[in-house]
């Protein structure tokens, strides 16, 4: 069948069969198929969407286009976490080594931040020396060794969603939940894992902005995985406000390493011994979640978490001594506190417009070709909820320079608002699903 047919079949709402799908990704990857064709077939799922077996056909033939791991020589459960995104989501630094000194082996390979989300990749480069690319028999002995290793994308890894991806940027067809979906599950099942936690975001900084379409595509990733074999679960979370109290690369690391050591704050906390009691659950069965969220909390009070971090950190060149002096992280060379204009108490913390005043100080990128100042972020002294008097200090901007911190201070203005009431708190867990 001609690829035009292909198109004028899903345009019109009638189902692919797998050999179509197949050929569909095979011929885009390899270049035989022209973006102009790829975007219409792309649009046309975006209006028509993929019925479960196409999609399950679609996001193997993209899961196949590249690379797929195996670490079937590593004994243990091979278990891996992706989180939607979100501002101030530096919870893979503390999920991997703390699932691994649970005993899960964790093969993460994660992403860079874009627009007003961060990615684990950029926090771990904050770090002197980390290097993120490792060869993939290297990536496979720390995972057998230590039990995790934390490395980028390689070009190897489905390098069909690298092509989609790209073409559904500028096609504006990256919101659409077959497709985010595919994307997501090819890369992650690429990395040879038995079973995946998702940490579905929801709210002002996060792709979902609805907990019902943040359901939808964590339910569809879940299928997915159903279809392949891998058990998938998902958590859906709040990303109203910024996770925990500190938005930046090098901040977030010091952030993770004191909550390494069992003095993160509460909701940082929180939600990552949730998703590794979920990992747990989905790899071996955890028949009391309470004692196991004790337990958690006991690896990262006793140090063995932090010590797993250190050795990640040694083992891919960077410099473990950060863990105990953080001022080896890069800082920036001035500081200033963001103060309240009324007494009240903290009614919203936009946390789509906190990461953009953060990418506004250089801690993110605009486009994926800019280069990001590891150095700079946000330190929040208070949450929703938390009562301020007039000048009170909300947050400290660590800037670089005047011109940056101008545009983020405007930012900031509009993002915090304090009224006369606490208001709710809504829970940071928001639902489970499996
Ligand atoms: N993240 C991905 O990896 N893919 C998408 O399509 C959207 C978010």
């Amino acid at each position: 069948m001609r690829f035009v047919e292909l198109i004028r079949k899903k345009r019109n709402g009638d189902r692919l069969e797998k050999k179509h799908l197949q050929a569909l990704v095979d011929a885009y990857t390899e270049g035989r198929l022209p973006d102009y064709q790829m975007a219409a077939f792309l649009m046309a799922v975006y209006f028509q969407s993929m019925e479960s077996s196409e999609l399950a056909a679609w996001t193997e033939a993209m899961l196949f286009s590249g690379q797929v791991l195996d670490l079937s020589g590593i004994d243990g459960a091979k278990v891996d976490k992706h989180s939607t995104g979100g501002v101030g989501d530096k919870v893979s630094l503390i999920l991997a080594p703390l699932a691994a000194a649970a005993g899960l082996k964790v093969p993460m390979i994660s992403g860079r931040g874009l627009g007003h989300t961060g990615g684990t990749l950029d926090k771990l480069e904050s770090i002197p020396g980390f290097d993120v690319r490792q060869p993939v028999e290297r990536f496979k002995e720390l995972v057998d060794t230590l039990g995790i290793g934390l490395i980028g994308q390689t070009d190897e890894i489905a390098p069909a969603d690298k092509k989609l991806y790209a073409l559904r940027d500028v096609t504006a067809t990256v919101e659409c939940i077959p497709l985010i979906a595919s994307s997501i599950m090819s890369k992650k099942l690429a990395e040879g894992i038995d079973s995946l936690v998702l940490d579905v975001k929801v709210g002002s900084g996060a792709f979902m902005k609805n907990i019902e379409t943040a359901r939808r595509l964590a339910q569809t990733m879940i299928d997915i995985g159903a279809t392949m074999d891998r058990p998938v679960r998902a958590l859906i979370t709040d990303m109203d406000q910024p996770l925990g109290l500190t938005v930046g690369n090098s901040l977030e690391v010091i952030e993770s390493i004191e909550t390494l050591r069992g003095d993160g704050p509460d909701d940082l906390t929180e939600v990552t011994v949730e998703l590794v009691c979920e990992m747990l659950d989905v790899a071996e069965g955890v028949s009391d979640r309470e004692a196991t969220k004790e337990r958690l909390r006991g690896l990262l009070e006793d140090g063995s978490a932090m010590e797993i971090f250190a050795q990640c950190i040694e083992a891919q060149g960077g410099d473990p001594e950060v863990c105990s002096d953080p001022t080896r992280l890069p800082e920036a060379p001035h500081r200033v506190e963001f103060n309240a204009r009324d007494a009240g108490f903290i009614e919203s913390i936009d946390a789509e417009q906190v990461g953009i005043a953060a990418m506004e100080l250089g801690a993110g990128r605009r486009t994926k070709e800019d280069s990001i100042d590891h150095a700079v972020g946000l330190v929040f002294h208070k949450k929703r909820g938390d009562e301020v008097t007039a000048s009170d200090p909300i947050l400290t901007i660590h800037y670089r320079d005047e011109a940056s911190l101008s545009l983020a201070k405007e930012r900031l203005r509009d993002a915090i608002v304090v009224g006369d009431e606490p208001g709710e708190t809504p829970p940071l867990i928001l639902d489970r699903l499996q």
